[in-house]
């Protein structure tokens, strides 16, 4: 008998096109997580349609609705309990989350990054990471601590920096390998292979972790 999928959650504030990468990751007969809910903290995100074309409930949660952080994280978590979600995946979701958040989820709270990180934390990475020369860059997907764009590494993706690349081109490359590591990522947490051992991520079973673009 296939084993139950993990309910999962995707926070979402713009196009959606991770978003789209973990539904159809969440398609194949083998996953082991569905995609059971999408929120988004802006009315006008266009991952919502995405959402609605797969047939996921979705939910609008505007930040700009709430007094303050606290209401609005208390209004998320609420959705989040209601629709039973035992992991959550940030994808392009545009605000910094609190410690209370952060916290109530520990381990099962994900989000993927444009850089390869510890490098080019924040904003603005593809052209901070062509400025500083370096030759690879990529993407990371991890564990969210409270502090921003920190937390346990789960799957990494690389890309070559190619000479006359430019942020945007730079940024559609890594894009590609983006759509690739999140699937993986969440399918490694869903099924237990992937689990936090003194802020690292171990996995249990060899499975690789670390896509390479050409
Ligand atoms: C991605 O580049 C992701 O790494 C970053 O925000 C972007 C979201 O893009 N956190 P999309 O909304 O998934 O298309």
């Amino acid at each position: 008998m296939a084993e139950r999928r993990r309910r999962t959650a995707v926070l979402i504030s713009g196009r959606g096109s991770n978003l789209q990468a973990l539904i159809e990751g969440t398609e194949k007969a083998d996953a082991r997580a569905e995609i059971a809910l999408v929120l988004a903290n802006k009315p006008d995100a266009g991952g919502l349609d995405h959402a609605a074309a797969a047939g996921i409930a979705h939910e609008v949660v505007d930040h700009r609705d709430h007094a303050d952080r606290e209401t609005f994280e208390r209004h998320l978590d609420l959705a989040l309990q209601a629709a039973e979600i035992e992991v959550i995946c940030l994808a392009g979701f545009m605000r910094v989350l609190s410690p209370w958040l952060v916290e109530r989820w520990r381990d099962r709270l994900l989000n993927i990054h444009p850089s390869l990180l510890p490098a080019f934390r924040g904003l603005d990475t593809h052209r901070r990471a062509i400025e500083a020369g370096v030759r690879v860059a990529g993407c990371t997907v991890h564990f969210v601590r409270a502090e921003v764009d920190a937390g346990p590494i789960i799957v990494q993706g690389a890309v070559p920096v190619l000479s006359d690349d430019t942020p945007d081109r730079l940024a559609a490359r890594v894009l590609e390998v983006e759509h690739r590591c999140y699937p993986l990522a969440l399918d490694l947490v869903a099924s237990g292979r992937a689990r936090v051992e003194g802020e690292r991520v171990r996995i249990d079973d060899g499975s690789p972790a670390l896509l390479i673009t050409p």
